[in-house]
């Protein structure tokens, strides 16, 4: 095979490499309004203001962690764009099984965990309009992935791990996005080819949530089941809600919810 082709003898699409940034979600949301091919990367050491869901921190220790951004131009309809960020997931949890043996699982809707502590997150950020090649919306998904933190800071080590802390190897950043690249084509590449369907499984196959009980915005009861466009179903005991978005609230005495 061609160096930087893939098998069909295409070139590969760019991994942009930074050194310290603020969040390579911004670099990369600029990078994609300034029309950068889908499935860029961008990629940095460290980053001084990085973005967590919820308008949240998310921090790191400089090349203790994968801090990468992928722009993606979507082949999907609508309605499809939010379960993007569970295949994610699945990729993420796919990949640190493949690349470090970590039995990675997953709280709905993305959260990548490992003993319900989050050894993963993972952020979607949208661009809708503009003009041209900016017609179809462009998606940054961020992912940030602890790899070599012994600790963490005190409000923190509750709730997080590493692939250190789990496994006791110092696995190389480069190998980690390799491999979660891979994961990353395969599973969006089964959404978009066949729908949700293969993707919903797996998701199911590796989730902490399903059989659980959660509390999400202000619906509380057991986890039963995933819907077809990935809204949680959760019975509240007396009918069953569906939870498009947001983010389950901590369980008393459970780490990492
Ligand atoms: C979460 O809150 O769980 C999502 C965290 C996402 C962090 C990643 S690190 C790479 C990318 N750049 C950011 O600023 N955030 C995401």
């Amino acid at each position: 095979m061609t160096p930087g082709a893939d098998a069909d003898g295409r070139a590969a699409p760019p991994v942009v490499r930074l050194g310290v940034v603020d969040s390579t979600q911004a670099v990369a949301l600029e990078l994609a309004e300034r029309g950068a091919a889908d499935r860029t990367v961008v990629v940095a050491d460290h980053q001084r203001a990085g973005r967590g869901r919820r308008g949240r921190a998310w921090t790191d220790e400089p090349g203790g962690s994968l801090l990468a951004s992928i722009i993606v131009r979507a082949r999907l309809a609508m309605p499809l764009l939010p379960t993007l960020s569970l295949t994610t997931a699945v990729a993420v949890a796919e990949a640190l099984r493949r690349v470090a043996g970590v039995a990675a699982r997953l709280k709905w809707p993305n959260d990548v965990r490992v003993g319900g502590r989050k050894i993963a997150g993972i952020l979607l950020e949208s661009h809708f309009g503009g003009g041209g090649a900016e017609a179809s919306p462009v998606t940054v998904i961020g992912v940030g992935v602890n790899l070599v933190q012994a600790t963490f800071p005190p409000e923190l080590a509750e709730v997080a791990t590493s692939v250190l802390l789990e496994t006791g190897r110092r696995v190389e950043r480069d190998a980690v996005l390799g491999v979660l690249l891979e994961e990353f084509d395969r599973w969006r590449g089964r959404l978009e080819g066949e729908g949700f369907g293969a993707v919903r499984a797996r998701w199911l196959a590796l989730s902490d949530t399903i059989g659980g009980p959660v509390s999400v915005n202000g619906v509380a009861g057991t986890a039963v089941d995933l819907a077809e466009d990935g809204a949680l179903l959760v019975d509240t005991g007396s009918a069953i809600r569906r939870v498009s978005s947001g983010e389950i609230d901590p369980v008393a005495g459970r780490a990492g919810d």
